[in-house]
């Protein structure tokens, strides 16, 4: 069972299990400010979920892509979106400061 690191805790899940979901469910803070209560609930299309994955994950799905490549995004910075992630295996997870996680610091 693949264990996932996040905000100093440890969280195993279900080979495969969506990564939003399991930080969620671990009251984890993924979402910053605002965004705790204005997001698309794992559509992919709002942004406020990205992270830095350490470890194996699924490709990024198309949507991701696109929603990546937006401002204030930057794929060069390769964040993914959690909503859109599988947990393949262990993982560490860095939340990022701003209210999409695309700040240079990570969040407190
Ligand atoms: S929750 Fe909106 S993109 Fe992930």
């Amino acid at each position: 069972m693949p264990t996932v690191q996040f905000a100093g805790q440890s969280v195993p899940c279900p080979q495969g299990a969506n990564l939003r979901l399991v930080l969620l469910r671990a009251r984890l803070p993924l979402y910053n400010g605002a965004a705790r209560a204005l997001h698309c609930r794992g559509l992919g299309t709002c942004g406020t979920c990205a992270v830095k994955i350490e470890g194996p994950v699924n490709e990024p799905t198309q949507i991701e892509r696109l929603r990546l490549g937006f401002p204030p995004h930057d794929r060069e910075k390769g964040l993914r979106l959690a909503c859109q992630c599988s947990v393949l295996g262990d993982l560490v997870i860095t939340k990022y400061e701003g209210l999409f996680g695309q700040g240079d610091e990570p969040a407190t």
